[in-house]
């Protein structure tokens, strides 16, 4: 067992993790008569790759939208930074550092690749849209700023081959790193991606393992990652929680997760199409 001490802890294999940045407390999320999570509690440190894993419509997503404002669950509460966070639509969550992907692509296909990316600073600009529009003074100045970021960004996820390109001419591993560089052009602190390599061939998947791992160590960005994948979940991820029909069955690092036997269980003749 690892000390996981309120101040953080190091891994085995020599990974610094921080105190506990986002609680999640006896969370219950309901659409009508469904129960797509069910008193589910556990939390996320500052720094580590935490995985969410589970068959199909165990209630990941469902989980992901709850962190990122989306659904606001029935009971439970979010305590972020050590605060309850208050009922908030997702666009100011979003403004408190927590950026994410989807589960299914969710660009503007008809743009570039370099204008998805603005679009993840969005949250950031100061100047309203009028003055950037008109670029007038101090907007003109900002939007610099913002080019200057989306361009390291570019730059970092290798992706200035393409950069103005219209997202709908490319192929689908490319689309899923253009949301990952948009997402990371919000500079997040928190970064929720949902099955980002669902779909991938093996190289891709290679690629996106290597830029999440580098964006969380160059950065320090805490992530959390939905993937069906069990290797790269087990390569990746610090800590796993395992869902199961909206229960929490499994919580811990990855070799305590792969021999619960209750996790074992849930995964036996269940079958993943992803
Ligand atoms: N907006 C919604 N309205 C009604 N039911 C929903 C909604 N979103 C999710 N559900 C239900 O909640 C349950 C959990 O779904 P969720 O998408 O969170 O699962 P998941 O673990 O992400 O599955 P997958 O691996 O297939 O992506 C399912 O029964 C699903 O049908
Ligand atoms: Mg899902």
């Amino acid at each position: 067992m690892l000390d996981q001490s309120a101040e953080g802890y190091v891994t085995a294999d020599g990974r610094q993790i921080g105190p506990v940045v986002l609680e999640l407390k006896n969370i219950t999320l309901r659409f009508g008569g469904v129960e797509a999570i069910k008193n589910i509690s556990f939390d996320i440190r500052e720094g580590e790759i935490r995985a969410i894993i589970g068959p199909n419509g165990a209630g990941k997503s469902s989980m992901m939208n709850v962190i990122s404002g989306f659904y606001v669950p029935q009971e439970g509460e979010i305590i972020y930074k050590g605060y309850k966070r208050a009922k908030m639509p997702p666009y100011q969550v979003a403004r408190t550092g927590i950026a994410r992907t989807f589960q299914n692509i969710a660009l503007f296909e008809g743009m570039s690749v370099l204008d998805n990316i603005m679009t993840g600073r969005m949250n950031l600009m100061k100047s309203g849209f009028l003055k950037q529009a008109l670029w007038w003074g101090p907007a003109a100045r900002e939007e610099d700023e913002h080019r200057e970021k989306v361009e390291k960004v570019i730059d970092f996820l290798e992706i200035q081959h393409i950069r103005k390109t219209p997202v709908a001419r490319l192929p689908y591993g490319l689309k899923k790193r253009v949301e990952l560089a948009r997402a990371l052009a919000a500079e997040p602190q928190i970064l929720l991606l949902d099955e980002p390599m669902a779909g991938m061939n093996v190289e891709e998947k290679e690629d996106m393992s290597r830029f999440i791992l580098d964006v969380n160590d160059e950065f320090g960005t805490t992530i959390v990652l939905i993937e069906h994948d069990m290797g790269v979940v087990m390569d990746l991820s610090d800590r796993v929680v395992v869902m199961d029909y909206g229960k929490k069955i499994g919580d811990g690092t990855p070799d305590e997760v792969r021999n619960n036997q209750d996790v074992i269980d849930a995964y036996l003749g269940v079958s993943h199409d992803e």
